[in-house]
Formats: structure tokens, C-alpha cells, sequence
């Protein structure tokens, strides 16, 4: 049916309305419309296109093909889609500079374009006159695959681009990439419905674009940032590519907005280290920063060499997934008697540091990972996240091929070992066993709890062994010359353990029941019982309902701690820990929840008393923001070891910097 004017000119406006629409949605994660209104729209453009034969490629109706391909079209780039030279350190980058002064004669400043270098699989879009025509894999860089009908799917990638006249071919490149959350919603689908695990969103992206199926394809949320322009007819260049990623923009394109241009290879230094700072929080991967010369002319001069630019460098971050294989796997009986399986795994360096050993949790994990003894496997480490096996590789070629079975009897004692619940094995031993005893000793004397410097693991595992002690109330009968002959023991570190398990007798009462190690209470709750009862012979003789009265305190909680101050051996425990002289006192917070109201910390670097996220929550409990970058409205930045930029831009705006020492006397004043 031939269309009347009106309906052409609904066509035209719904087309534009949808594509408005998708890019709020898509692009700029800020939708205007809810959902069954854009379905309407969507739905009368799609009748309106089969009534009257007006479908178009180009239209936001057609982004899903329908018919999977027989196989892939080989394309040949016209201009090479060139690698990267990489570096992965500070010199390194100095030096690529320095090449580049000496070649271009001249010790001017360079200006540049500095980008994430996003984890996922470089793409070339051509359009023609505007409209999407073609898109390719790299390939080898000379001849790619058409995988138009994957990119189609991608929402944020316009099938008509905004160029106002400019006509002819448009080649754009970019990375096309699945982001974190999009991964994240992926696997829980997966988890819920049985499916296959996406191991990471690289590997998916990967997968996805050399889909046969569009339909497939369109269930991957994959994303695409936008970097240069190859081929191009009738386009007048601008000067500066970080002008051409304004031009990228305009034509209704997505660009990475985590870029910046810098002067001089210093700042570029700067960025990559502050990119690396947030690399956690970005909600895409990254395995670096790409360092682009950014005067057009200039890259034109610098050329190129057989693959990759003179005037680009990528600066690469510490990979966070290794490959590494699993000697062997030992079982660790924790303070309560569970029973853990470890890994010990062929050291490796993964997210800057080297793992040589990570936690399995329970069976269930060994028996979903369909791990062995001689596995090669992959390790994940991210962010101060604790380093995780997440997939075995290549089962087939593990020669030795040992399975991972649960010892009957307690590696440590020799009890038997009993199931409890669905996933959980524990030790019957109680206080038969050196390892409970060991493990209970060390949360005893730990930071949280009685805090007994110089009091280390090392030292806990040794007393124990030569039968020094068997509970924490022996350590206060232990003296200096008995420490004195311990390995590695001196006369001064002796006097100092005595001095600091002295000084222990001294802990507050919500410490003290921390330290006591009863199932399920954490510092917090410690806290509110300590606040709720103020007196420890209270707390020995309440009953469950009394403590769960209590905030935040459940049955199950509540129970546990009936339970705990019900059984003789803790209240004889108790009993002799009291009589050596435990002060016990209350806690009493001076500051209230609003004192440092107003005041916005940064936490950079690493801090070694407690993790980035414990200061944070005791920052906010006073009341103050705790933001991820300094700027101008910064109070005050906290600088651990290995602080650099966040710490340098802080000098250069005269804000106050304090290192870990301070900002726990500052948190320990506020509390005392
Ligand atoms: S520029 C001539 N910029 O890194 C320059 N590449 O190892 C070629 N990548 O194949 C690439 N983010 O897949 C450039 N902002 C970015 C990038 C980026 C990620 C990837 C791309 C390329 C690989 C080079």
C-alpha cells in the first residue's frame, strides 16, 4: 500500500523519537519515558513499516535480523587497523617521548590524547552517506569478517548517524565491549536458569561479534567506544584528535568520557595512575591506558612501523586474570572447627601481587569448579577483592589428575569429621585441637579484638606447638624467659609480647566479647551488647529473648550466644581470664554521628591497619563523605603507602594530607 503523506511524515517522527529515546536509554542511562511507552512507539512504527512497505535498514525497528549465517564474509580493510606497542612502566613511557623528540627534532611540549584502553575487541563501522552499512573484526588487521548483523544489535552504535550532509564512506573504529554489569545480570540469568557461565566479559564480547545468530547476539548487552576515524570520504580532518572525539559525539556516537587530554608525558603518568586508582569503580574493564600523540599532523610525521603507530602507546596494568595450575589442595580447620579446602597454586603475580594460595570455600566450589589436584586454572584477582579460581582449563591435559576429597578425619587432631548442613564440614575435636585452639588464640590476640602487638600468628603457632599454652587465659601466665627462648625471640620483642598482653587486660568489654570468638557476633554486635548490658555477668546470665531486644540482633544470633555462655569450659574460660585483673570498661563514643559532618575524605593508597572499606564506614559514621577523587571540595586525604597522584594533587591544591597514623588517632579520638 502506497503511504500518504501523513503516515511518511509519522514514520519520520516516530524514527526520531525512537532513536531519541534509545540513546537516553542505551547511551545516557537516563530514560525519559517508562518502558510500555517506548513499547507503544516502538509498535506503531513497526505496523506503519509493514502496512505500508516502509521497512528501511536503517530503521531502529530492524536492529535483529532474523536468520542466522551460513558463515562469515572476509573483509579487507582499506587502511590497516593497526596494534599497539606497549609498555609497563613509568620509564618506559618517559622514553616512547623521548623517541618521539628526537624524531620529530625538536624538544617542543606534546599534547595528549589519553584514553582507557578498554578490555574488549577493536571494530570498524563503515557507514555510507550516514547510514550503517558494514562492520568488522580486525582480523589480522589487513582482512576482518563481516559481523554487521552482531553490531546492528548494539544499541548504542546509531544505524543512522546525525553527520548533517556529509556524504560518502565513514569508517570509525572502536572497541566494542561487555560492561561489568551487563556481565554481572548475564551469569545471574545463567546461575538462576542453569545455563552456562560467561567466564569474563571479554571472552563474551569476543564471542559475541563472531555470532553466526543475530538473535543470540542480541541478548549479549554489548556497549562500543568510539576512538578514531580510518577511511573517510569528504571530510574536512579537524586538527586534534581529541576534537575528532568531539565530532564522534556530535554525529550521535558513543565516546568513552573517562578520556582527557594531557601536556607532556608527566600528566599522562598521572592519568594512567589515577586510571588505575579507579579501575575498580569504572563500569567497564580495562587492561591499561592508550597514550596517543594528539596533533593530527604530528602522528602523520611520527608514521608508523610495520604494525603499530610511532605515536601511540598503550600502558598496561597488572593483568588481573593468570593462568596457573594447582599443586595441590590442603584442608584448614578454622576456629570453630570448619573445615576449608585451600588451594596451593604455582605462584603467580595476578592484580599486582603473587598469589600462591586461595580459598576453595566448601566442596560445593571444588565440585561446580570440577577441580583436581594438577589443574590448570585461571585466577582472578581484582581491586582488593581476595584472589578467586574462577575456571579450570584444559581438564583433559592434567596428567596427575588428583580428586579433591574431604578427609574423614581432621588433618590437625585426627577427630572424626562431621557434616553439618548442606555444604559445611567440621571438626569434632573442640578443644582436642590444635588447630581450633591455634585459629581462636589468634582472633583472640587479633587487631579487632584484644589487639596484643607483636603477638603474631608465627609466634601463636609455635607457643602452641611446644605447649606454652592451650588457651588464651595461659597467656597471661607466660613470662619473659619462657618467650626469650623461642625462635627468633629476643630479650627486647619478649618484654614487648609481655608488655602488650599486659596492656590487653585493659580492653573495653565490647572488645573483650569480640575476642571471645562466639559464633556470629562481629564487632558490631559485641558493640551492642557491651552498650546494651554494660556489664558482662548481665550478658552471662540473659536469655536469647533478652538479647534479641537488641538491634540488629536475630534469633539465630541470639541463640548463639546463649548458647556460647551456657557451656561450663567458656564460663571456667572467662573465669580465669577474669582473675588475672580485665578492666573491662565501657566504650563510650564522645563524637556524635554528625561530627565530622560536612568534611569529605579521599582514602588513597594502601592502608595496613584495616581495609579501605572499614575506614570509610568509620569516616561515614561520623558523618563525613568519603569521595573517590580530590578535588577542590576535598577536607582531608588520608595517604597510605603508595598514594601517588591522588597525593600529589592534594599538594597542588594546599589540602591537608594525613598519613594512617594520624587518621587513626583521629578516628581513636573521636572514640575513647
Ligand atoms: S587505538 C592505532 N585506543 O587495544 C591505534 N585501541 O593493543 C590502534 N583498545 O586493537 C588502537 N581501547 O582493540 C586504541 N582507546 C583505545 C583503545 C584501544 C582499547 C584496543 C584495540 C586495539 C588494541 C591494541
Amino acid at each position: 500500500m502506497t503511504a500518504p503523506d501523513n503516515i511518511l511524515q509519522e514514520v519520520a517522527a516516530l524514527r526520531r523519537e525512537i532513536n531519541h529515546h534509545n540513546r537516553q536509554y542505551y547511551t545516557l542511562d537516563s530514560p525519559e519515558i517508562p518502558d510500555a511507552d517506548y513499547d507503544a512507539l516502538f509498535d506503531r512504527l513497526n505496523e506503519l513499516e509493514q502496512v505500508y512497505d516502509l521497512v528501511t535498514p536503517e530503521s531502529p525497528t530492524r536492529r535483529v535480523g532474523s536468520e542466522p549465517l551460513a558463515q562469515f564474509v572476509q573483509v579487507t580493510h582499506e587502511q590497516a587497523m593497526l596494534s599497539l606497542d606497549k609498555v609497563f612502566d613509568e620509564q618506559d613511557l618517559k622514553d616512547f617521548e623521548s623517541r618521539m623528540k628526537k624524531r620529530l627534532g625538536s624538544e617542543a611540549s606534546l599534547e595528549y590524547s589519553c584514553e582507557p584502553k578498554v578490555d574488549g575487541v577493536a571494530v570498524s563501522l563503515l557507514y555510507l552517506d550516514g547510514v550503517l552499512k558494514r562492520a568488522a573484526t580486525r582480523g589480522d588487521g589487513l582482512i576482518g569478517e563481516d559481523i554487521t548483523h552482531n553490531i546492528r544489535t548494539i544499541h548504542t552504535i546509531p544505524l543512522r548517524l546525525d553527520t548533517q550532509g556529509l556524504t560518502g564512506r565513514l569508517e570509525v573504529r572502536g572497541e566494542v565491549y561487555l560492561g561489568k554489569a551487563g556481565f554481572e545480570k548475564l551469569n545471574s540469568q545463567a546461575k538462576r536458569g542453569g545455563g552456562k557461565i560467561f567466564v569474563n566479559p571479554r571472552n563474551t564480547a569476543a564471542g559475541t561479534v563472531r555470532q553466526l545468530d543475530p538473535r543470540k547476539a542480541a541478548k549479549i548487552p554489548l556497549q562500543m567506544y568510539c576512538y578514531s576515524i580510518g577511511l573517510v570520504d569528504g571530510l574536512e580532518m579537524p586538527g586534534r584528535l581529541s576534537d575528532v572525539f568531539g565530532l564522534l559525539e556530535a554525529w550521535g556516537l558513543p565516546v568513552n568520557p573517562d578520556r582527557s587530554v594531557e601536556m607532556g608525558v608527566d600528566s599522562c603518568v598521572e592519568y594512567c595512575l589515577d586510571l588505575l586508582d579507579k579501575r575498580n569503580v569504572l563500569n567497564y574493564e580495562i587492561d591499561g591506558a592508550v597514550i596517543k600523540v594528539n596533533d593530527l599532523q604530528t602522528q602523520l610525521e611520527l608514521g608508523q612501523n610495520a604494525r603499530t603507530p610511532r605515536w601511540a602507546m598503550a600502558y598496561k596494568f597488572p593483568a588481573e586474570e593468570k593462568t596457573t595450575q594447582v599443586i595441590d589442595v590442603e584442608f584448614q580447620v578454622g576456629r570453630t572447627g570448619t573445615i576449608t579446602p585451600v588451594a596451593r597454586l604455582e605462584p603467580v603475580f595476578v592484580g599486582g601481587v603473587t598469589v600462591s594460595n586461595t580459598t576453595l570455600h566448601n566442596m560445593d566450589e571444588v565440585k561446580r569448579l570440577g577441580l583436581r589436584v594438577g589443574d590448570s586454572v585461571i585466577v582472578r584477582r581484582a581491586g582488593d577483592v581476595i584472589p578467586k579460581i574462577i575456571r579450570v582449563i584444559s581438564p583433559e591435559k592434567n596428567v596427575i589428575a588428583r580428586t579433591i576429597v574431604m578427609p574423614s578425619h581432621c588433618p590437625a587432631c585426627g577427630s572424626v569429621v562431621l557434616k553439618e548442613g548442606e555444604v559445611l564440614y567440621k571438626c569434632s575435636g573442640g578443644l582436642i585441637c590444635p588447630a581450633q585452639r591455634k585459629e581462636s588464640i589468634k582472633h583472640f590476640a587479633s587487631r579487632s579484638a584484644l589487639d596484643i602487638d607483636g603477638l603474631g600468628d608465627k609466634l601463636i603457632e609455635i607457643m602452641v606447638d611446644q605447649e606454652l599454652i592451650f588457651t588464651v587465659a595461659d597467656l597471661y601466665r607466660l613470662e619473659e624467659s619462657q618467650i626469650r627462648k623461642l625462635e627468633r625471640m629476643g630479650p627486647k620483642s619478649a618484654q614487648n609480647v609481655i608488655a602488650a598482653i599486659e596492656k590487653s587486660k585493659q580492653a573495653t568489654l565490647a572488645r573483650f566479647l569480640y575476642a571471645l570468638g562466639i559464633r556470629e557476633v562481629g564487632e558490631a554486635t559485641a558493640q551492642a551488647l557491651a552498650h546494651h548490658y554494660q556489664d558482662l555477668q548481665a550478658i552471662i546470665e540473659a536469655s536469647a529473648e533478652e538479647h534479641e531486644q537488641i538491634r540488629d540482633v536475630g534469633p539465630i544470633v541470639a541463640a548463639h550466644i546463649e548458647a556460647f555462655f551456657r557451656k561450663e569450659h567458656n564460663l571456667s574460660l572467662i573465669g580465669n581470664l577474669l582473675q588475672y585483673g580485665f578492666s573491662l570498661k565501657r566504650e563510650t563514643i564522645s563524637a556524635t554521628s554528625d561530627t565530622l559532618a560536612g568534611q569529605t575524605f579521599v582514602l588513597t593508597g594502601s592502608l595496613e591497619q584495616m581495609s579501605r572499606d572499614e575506614a570509610k564506614a568509620k569516616l561515614q559514621a561520623f558523618g563525613a563523605k568519603v569521595a573517590g577523587s580530590v578535588s577542590k571540595n576535598t577536607s582531608v586525604v588520608v595517604a597510605g603507602p603508595g598514594a601517588r597522584s591522588k597525593r600529589a594533587k592534594a599538594e597542588a591544591l594546599g589540602i591537608k594530607i594525613i598519613d594512617e597514623a594520624a587518621f587513626l588517632a583521629l578516628i581513636e579520638g573521636l572514640i575513647h
